[in-house]
């Protein structure tokens, strides 16, 4: 440091080796206290807190006297001494607890008025402010150590994706923000044109294309910290802009990428003091469905899903004997301990199923020998027949598995949550691996590609899906879910430009439409493309879950609302009408 920095040190690194040096400190104000003809502020800086001292003993009168006058959250400039803090007055619970600054000096270079729409300091306990002031005034917001340590821990993650990938051989490239739509299923942003009336660009999606591109031009491995921009309906965990850590890899087979994707979210894993152990289980998407209702499943925990259908068949149950005629099936969940569950709470879980699809759950206590519940009159209801151990709850749901899955996979995330048994480990990775191609959506029945149109079907049913067929069709796509979240998704791609326009066509486009909006990219795979696949992990997600905190907002720090609002700043906002016109754009009324 020079002697005309305009700082000698942070406030949160000073310690006891620091005691008896003079030292010119810069920061914001978080607290002050006056005791007695003494003042004492609580500085704060990126780094962490300080106490600052100003005492009639080493303050100038009329420096100790504007030191009374400073509000929180001013920034100020000071100079002083470090001392070692007497032995009744050390502060554990900071690192720079040992030591104060006794001032000579103050300037306050930014003055914060007497109140502020939100307070950075609070007392214990104190609850945050709503959540739309905290983003209305995000600068202030932002100040708070929390939210700090979570972007600091951001920074980290990041730098470390990167030297991971880099280590791997990967390059980092970066792909376009004003694209050609790259359908992952969510709307597009579009980009009207100045230069080219009726004419738009799209925000990516995702780099998805771009990175094939790159490895049919050769490239081999690349990777981006790629910002991708969906229109979709949001969620705790989902954004309208986001950033993934995405990667390709040329002449690789999914055992090859998972290795990498394991490596990064190892080094992400340790970065965070959270050693995991590689490689992951994999779990087949139909067995997860069939076990956990769900491709998403949280291995933590218990409470499988079981398919009860032979069990309850021909013992005079209406609802279920409907189910079975009518192709579907009756599955439950068995719960240990679950005859404790109060009434309401049973009421509440099948609230919960009903919101999920399901015409209700049907319920079946063991209490003793006592059987109680709806499932208790059936035929031949024994605790044998449904395997229930004393105190044990039953919930079944019956319909097609695309209902039951659905609801029964609700229930089993409330019961965690609300019975919160002892996780079976700390972290629990999963691959879901041998998804189907297409599913089907829920409305129209039509085919809907489960992951996204360039993911490669599996060799050995190609065949069959170059000849028309569609159902069973498995993907070489795979997926990483951690405790019941989706860190991200991958797959082989397509290098066949005639199975890719299969493809496009098996999902209703024309072939002349298909060349319209990826004729660039057929011809590219034309022109000889490597075998090639990748992967994308949802890095807010990441940061979210190993921060600790409930939702990716907490870890971005200029986020949108959940209606898509950037709060602070005041987007999307209108335009005049000049800058329309310039567009070549009319409103609609
Ligand atoms: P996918 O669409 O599955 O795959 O996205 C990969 C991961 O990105 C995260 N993610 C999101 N995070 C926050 N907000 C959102 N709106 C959001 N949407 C997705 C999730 C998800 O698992 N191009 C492919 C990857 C590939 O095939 O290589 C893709 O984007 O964690």
């Amino acid at each position: 440091m020079t002697a005309t920095a305009m700082r000698t040190h942070r406030c949160g690194a000073l310690r006891s080796e620091h005691c008896g040096a003079r030292v010119r400190l810069g920061g914001w104000v978080h607290r002050r206290r006056d005791l007695g003809g003494l003042v004492f502020f609580d500085l704060r800086d990126r780094d962490g807190l300080v106490q600052v001292a100003f005492g009639p003993d080493w303050t100038p009168p009329e420096v100790l006297e504007r030191a009374g006058t400073v509000f929180a959250e001013s920034v100020v400039l000071l100079d002083g001494s470090v001392v070692a803090r007497p032995a009744d007055q050390l502060n554990p619970d900071l690192p720079t607890g040992d030591v104060e600054v006794r001032a000579t000096s103050l300037e306050v270079v930014g003055p914060a008025p007497a109140t502020l729409p939100i307070p950075v300091w609070r007392t214990k306990g104190e609850p945050l402010p709503s959540e739309e002031l905290r983003l209305q005034y995000r600068h202030l917001d932002l100040r708070r150590p929390e939210i700090q340590r979570n972007l600091i821990l951001r920074h980290r993650l990041l730098q470390r994706a990167r030297a991971t990938l880099s280590d791997l051989g990967f390059l980092e490239i970066e792909t376009p923000i004003l694209t050609k739509p790259t359908p992952e299923g969510a709307r597009d942003y579009l980009v009207p044109s100045r230069l080219h009336r009726n004419r738009f660009y799209a925000l990516p999606q995702s780099p998805q294309i771009y990175k094939q591109l790159l490895m049919i031009s050769g490239f081999d491995r690349y990777f981006q910290i790629a910002r991708c921009f969906r229109d979709e309906d949001l969620r705790h965990d989902r954004q309208p802009e986001f950033t993934q850590i995405d990667l390709e890899a040329s002449f690789v087979r999914p055992d090859d990428v998972h290795a990498a994707v394991e490596a990064v979210l190892g080094a992400l894993w340790d970065e965070a003091g959270m050693p995991v152990t590689a490689p992951f289980p994999r779990l087949r998407y139909g067995e997860a469905m069939e076990r956990f209702g769900t491709d998403k499943p949280d291995l933590r925990f218990g409470f499988e899903l079981s398919d009860l259908s032979d069990v309850v068949r021909g013992r005079g149950f209406r609802i279920f004997e409907e189910a079975l005629a009518q192709g579907g099936r009756v599955r439950g969940i068995r719960v240990p301990g679950g005859a404790a569950i109060s009434r309401k709470d049973v009421d509440g879980l099948t609230t919960l199923a009903k919101g999920a699809g399901a015409g209700g759950l049907a319920t079946l206590k063991r209490q003793g020998d006592q059987l109680t519940g709806p499932l208790s009159k059936l035929d031949g209801a024994t605790a044998e027949l449904f395997m229930l151990r004393d105190g044990d709850l039953l919930l079944a749901a019956a319909g097609h598995d695309a209902t039951t899955s659905a609801a029964l996979d609700t229930v089993r995330r409330a019961l965690i949550t609300r019975l919160d048994p002892t996780p079976a480990a700390a972290h629990a990775f999963v691959w879901i691996v041998d998804f189907p191609l297409f599913e089907r959506d829920p409305q129209t029945g039509a085919p809907v590609f489960a992951h996204h149109p360039f993911t490669a079907p599996h060799e050995d049913d190609l065949d069959r899906f170059m000849a028309g067929e569609s159902d069973g069709v498995r993907a070489h796509h795979y997926d990483v879910v951690y405790n019941g979240y989706e860190l991200g998704s991958g797959s082989i791609r397509i290098t066949d430009q005639r199975v890719q326009m299969r493809i496009f066509q098996a999902l209703g486009m024309s072939e002349a439409d298909a060349r319209h909006r990826f004729g660039f990219l057929l011809d590219a795979l034309a022109g000889g493309a490597p075998p090639h696949g990748g992967f994308a992990i949802g890095f807010d997600r990441v940061v979210m879950l190993l921060a600790g905190v409930p939702n990716i907002r907490e870890v971005i720090a200029f986020p949108k609302t959940t209606a898509a609002r950037a709060l602070f700043e005041g987007a999307p906002t209108t335009v005049n009408e000049e800058e329309l016109a310039a567009l070549g754009i009319q409103m609609r009324p």
